[in-house]
């Protein structure tokens, strides 16, 4: 049939939508099952011939100029009609012993209003991940640039130039994890392709300075693996952050003050940081640094004066460079600066608690 426009004038419109949406809002709040509610909902909402549907048809037949203002209530008037059945739905959802799904799964549109919307979920950065960008640009700042080294190494690079001497028990089989050489029935530690995850990013000094004139000033950010057992704080992989500068006339006084601005850009003004004597065979003298920070004196790492034999094992004259190096241990330092009590947590891929980074 073809229809002319403006044979219906816009208040009979008014009141048509009027009326439809009064009769909607009874049914619904009259509809106390199920079936009750779908019938309503077919009636009234129904996506080709409810009665929504039909005046929404109709609407072709009001006057041209008439027609905004007739869209504009019948958008008022699917409004009512769906927070009535929305309230319906709700109700017998909730009356139903909480079996969701029947009722407040078919409303006019097809949605499912008591679904969780579609939400985009962004992945995030790793917490450490993370750290690691920070901690390289606070160390950019101080003049360090990043370098990197290979996660499996040669003795010489982990140890040996190291100052580390075949008989010295870091090198110890059951402290590393070597790999096994093709062919061969047992580890041996000493040979001369022996090779292993590295165990600190020390190696990295050497591979910088093996390649690199004096002065040298890098920071190495990345894996190391020992065979520990997993705990609250122990992990058999984490990461470290190495430090090296090497030039004229670099002092203990320097490598204090580096650290000293490290840890009050990263962990806040009030940190006090402190140096206790101990020994690494590539520094001399060595040692063990700590914050106290919050009221604990918490250690994070080894640092100390390049050992000349180092220097001596890459090329370098000690009697006209010095240099100071460190190793802070990256996890700990991520896990004092968000409050994580167990590194574990970092690597469980717990999506709840990456999410939270
Ligand atoms: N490599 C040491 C470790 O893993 C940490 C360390 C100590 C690094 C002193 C250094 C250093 O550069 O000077 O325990």
């Amino acid at each position: 049939m073809l229809v002319r426009a403006g044979i219906m004038d816009l208040t009979q419109f008014v009141e048509r939508l009027e009326a439809l949406a009064v009769q909607a809002e009874s049914a619904f709040v009259a509809a106390s099952t199920s079936d009750a509610y779908e019938a309503a909902r077919v009636e009234f909402a129904g996506a080709r011939s409810g009665q929504i549907k039909t005046l929404q048809k109709d609407m072709g037949q009001l006057d041209a100029a008439d027609r905004p203002a007739g869209g504009k209530k019948l958008n008022e008037a699917k409004a009512r009609i769906q927070a009535a059945m929305d309230a319906a739905a709700e109700r017998l959802t909730n009356g139903s012993g909480g079996s969701p799904g029947k009722v407040a799964r078919q409303s006019a549109n097809g949605l499912d209003p008591t679904l969780p919307g579609l939400s985009r979920h962004l992945g995030t950065v790793h917490p450490i991940t993370q750290t690691i960008e920070h901690l390289k640009e606070i160390m950019g700042r101080l003049g360090f640039s990043p370098v990197e080294g290979p996660e499996v190494e040669d003795t010489w690079h982990n140890f040996i130039a190291l100052n580390i001497p075949e008989d010295h028990p870091a090198r110890d089989p059951l402290d590393n994890f070597y790999l096994a050489v093709a062919g061969a029935s047992s580890i041996d530690a000493s040979a001369e392709n022996a090779r292993l995850l590295r165990s600190q990013t020390s190696t990295v000094q050497i591979r910088v300075m093996e390649n690199t004139q004096p002065p040298v000033r890098v920071i190495s950010l990345g894996r190391v693996y020992r065979p520990d057992e997993a705990d609250r704080t122990h992990f058999p992989m984490f990461h470290q952050m190495e430090g090296l500068w090497v030039d004229r006339g670099v002092t203990m006084a320097h490598l204090k003050s580096v650290l000293r601005m490290f840890a009050t850009a990263y962990l806040g003004e009030d940190v006090t940081i402190r140096f206790r004597p101990s020994f690494f065979p590539f520094t001399e003298p060595s040692v063990e640094v700590d914050f106290l920070w919050n009221g604990n004196w918490m250690e994070f790492g080894g640092a100390g004066m390049v050992d000349p034999n180092v220097l001596k094992a890459v090329g370098y004259d000690p009697e006209s460079v010095t240099g100071f190096a460190f190793g802070l241990g990256v996890e700990r330092l991520c896990m004092r600066r968000h409050g994580v009590e167990d590194i574990r947590d970092l690597y469980r891929n717990d999506l709840r608690f990456l999410h939270q980074f």
